[in-house]
């Protein structure tokens, strides 16, 4: 999986480039080649298949504009960034159609390009899971285990935030099971009083489809169906990892999604959990420890038989303060950040009260960042929001220009 994403820098001027460099870098991406227009930038970008292209349009714009479109044809799912001394609505339009991700007023400056940069990655990234994970995320069915392995990283604020998401503006039927093998906490986090728990579900003789009877589930009102944990991890000593396997895929069986909250220790059941999943959330924090502890738990992980490709990874800014950059979580793991959920302090506010943040505070930016997780991974596109000047200078011809821009603190 690729680490720290790389960046080739084309523009004509090897001063520009140079300039270009440094903020490449002081964005926290790695510059990993540069090159003039024409063949020299095609061949640059076909050999060293960065991730993003940063291209300096500079007259005569006609060969700038064709060297765009011939790395476009040569390398469709790259992103390719335009920055210009004009933001004329000629230049913009001509990037554009050429097929350019974004536009960007020269100088550069390191935020703007870091936002523009990290927003590109993420579209392409949830392009492909679009495209590759068809079957994973497909309409019935997915188990989405949602791990880290940190306590208070924020697995069950994804897990019931993105529950209540799904269940509130996809027409797919959710079962949210509390698989914390310490003391889960969903149903509390959901304002659910004392109900049946899933060990006893999971205790119950007999065929396994039992396990989803209503008997054992609480009902949210956003129709979220809760197998909630015990009251005492205790109840878990007796229960194995395959009955919990077992149960995971009956449930997917009869729901389109099963959102798996689970506890930090990589125990048997959490393993089963992870073993069960379609689709992990691995959410970590931007600070050290918690980067630290995914590194080791996704070691061990590596010698047990999960498929790696599922593993998504999920940067929950917990905190106001950024102790560690997004890029250096995402070299320390050596994977890219998936999704970011940016620090709302309506999150803890509502989960004293027993509700999610999509219910208690929907328009803030957490809960826009649920909603939009939960539409990309029922396979649509998020509603575009802050128009880019781009979007704004065509008049939302393109929309995926700065549709849904993350944006993390720094
Ligand atoms: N993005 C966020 N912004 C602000 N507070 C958050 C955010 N994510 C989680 N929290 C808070 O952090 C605490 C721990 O989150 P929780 O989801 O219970 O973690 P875990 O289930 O991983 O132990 C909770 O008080 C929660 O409200
Ligand atoms: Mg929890």
């Amino acid at each position: 999986m690729a680490s720290v994403p790389r960046v080739l820098i084309v523009d004509q001027d090897p001063e520009a480039r140079y300039g270009a460099r440094q903020l490449v870098e002081q964005a926290g991406f790695q510059a990993s080649g540069e090159a003039g227009l024409g063949t020299e930038a095609v061949a640059q970008a076909s050999e060293l298949k960065p991730d993003v292209v940063l291209f300096g349009l500079k007259e005569p714009m006609a060969r700038a504009i064709q060297t765009v479109e011939a790395i476009v044809h040569d390398l469709p799912g790259t992103p390719i960034i335009t920055y210009a001394e004009s933001s004329d609505l000629q230049t913009v339009r001509l990037a554009m159609l050429a097929g350019a991700r974004d536009f960007l007023q020269a100088p550069l400056k390191a935020d703007e390009l870091r936002r523009s940069l990290t927003a590109a990655l993420e579209s392409e990234e949830r392009r492909k899971l679009r495209s590759d994970d068809a079957a994973v995320l497909g309409p019935r069915g997915s188990v989405i285990t949602v791990f880290g392995a940190k306590g208070g990283a924020g697995k069950t604020t994804v897990a019931t935030s993105l529950a209540v998401a799904l269940a509130t503006r996809s027409d797919q039927s959710v079962v949210l099971v509390d698989a914390d093998d310490s003391f889960g906490d969903a149903a509390t986090s959901l304002g659910l009083g004392p109900g049946p728990s899933v060990t006893d579900a999971l205790r119950e003789p007999g065929p396994i489809d039992s396990v989803a009877s209503q008997r054992f589930l609480t009902r949210h009102e956003s129709g979220v169906a809760v197998m909630q944990g015990p009251v005492s991890p205790f109840e878990w000593r007796d229960i194995s990892g395959e009955r919990l396997k077992e149960a995971l895929a009956e449930l997917s069986r009869q729901f389109d999604v099963v959102l798996v909250d689970t506890g930090s220790t990589l125990s048997e059941v959490s393993l089963a959990t992870l073993q069960a999943a379609s689709l992990v959330l691995w959410v970590t924090t931007p600070d050290y420890a918690s980067a630290h502890d995914s590194v080791r738990a996704l070691q061990v992980l590596s010698t047990v038989p999960i498929d790696d490709e599922r593993i998504r990874l999920v940067l929950n800014v917990n905190t106001p303060e950024l102790d560690v950059s997004p890029a250096s979580v995402e070299t320390a793991l050596g994977r890219q950040i998936f999704w970011t959920v940016p620090y709302d302090r309506q999150v803890r506010r509502s989960a004293q009260i027993g509700r999610t943040v999509v219910e208690a505070d929907p328009n803030g930016v957490a809960a826009t960042s649920f909603w939009d997780l939960a539409t990309v991974l029922s396979g649509g596109s998020p509603a575009p929001r802050k128009r880019s000047i781009l979007g704004r200078l065509l008049n939302g011809r393109k929309r995926a220009v700065g549709a849904s821009r993350q944006e993390v603190r720094a």
